[in-house]
């Protein structure tokens, strides 16, 4: 990432971050430049969306949803993963995100399944037993209130359905980001805090050099 994306991500990391009581989210100044910053291809060295997805083990028509889908980075190759035969949720709090990660996905003239969902803070908005697979990608220091929240979002999971996480370490491993970690949570809050509300930690895959990525798979 170049020194302008550091910064400029890190300014809306800082401003959005959980330190920031929910109600008071911002948004960056310039979220059309800070969209089209998440989407440079630039990003792709570190964040290796390929391998991800490769990752994930997706099929033609599994329900996806993603938690933040910010500029549609991961949705875009999400709706190629699971084809129009699946289901995509590009979730996101900010209406102007979602517009951008829609028109972005329209922009790829293939057919698709996908439903932009405008939610609330505390509540993602996802239909009952809709998803295979929960992904969150830089997203999960976002949320306030975590452990009420993943256990609300039972609901929305089929049964066996995945929850995949991934964001920066909270220390060294995480380099430069242009905002101060303390808004970041460790792996192992995250793992302490989704163990407790009924998640299990199944898979862990470390090729992402600054973030962690844990696959949980809600106990039944
Ligand atoms: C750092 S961006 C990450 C975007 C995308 N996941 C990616 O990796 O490119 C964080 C996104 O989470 C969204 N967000 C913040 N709080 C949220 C919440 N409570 N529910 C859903 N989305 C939220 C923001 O609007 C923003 O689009």
């Amino acid at each position: 990432m170049n020194k302008n994306l550091i910064l400029l991500v890190g300014l809306y990391l800082l401003l959005a971050g959980p330190a920031i009581a929910q109600d008071q989210h911002r948004r960056p100044d310039d979220i059309k430049q800070y969209l089209e910053h998440l989407d440079s291809t630039e990003r792709d060295r570190e964040q290796k969306p390929s391998p991800v997805i490769e990752a994930l083990r997706l099929k033609p028509g599994m329900a996806v949803a993603d938690l933040g889908s910010g500029s549609g980075y991961f949705t875009r190759r999400f709706i190629e993963a699971v084809t129009e035969t699946g289901m995509v949720y590009a979730v996101d709090i900010e209406p102007e995100m979602l517009a951008y990660a829609k028109e972005n996905v329209i922009h790829m003239h293939i057919a698709y399944s996908a439903e932009f969902i405008l939610a609330q803070p505390d509540n993602p908005k996802l239909p009952f037993e809709s998803v295979d697979l929960l992904f969150v990608c830089n997203t999960i220091h976002h949320l306030e209130d975590r452990s009420k929240y993943f256990s609300n979002l039972k609901s929305s999971l089929k049964p066996g359905a995945r929850v995949a996480i991934i964001d920066f370490y909270h220390d060294e491993r995480s380099g430069e980001l242009g905002f101060p970690k303390h808004h970041l949570v460790s792996r192992e809050t995250i793992v302490k805090e989704l163990t407790a509300v009924g998640y299990r930690l199944d898979r862990e895959h470390n090729f992402l050099p600054r973030q962690y990525f844990l696959e949980f798979t809600a106990a039944q």
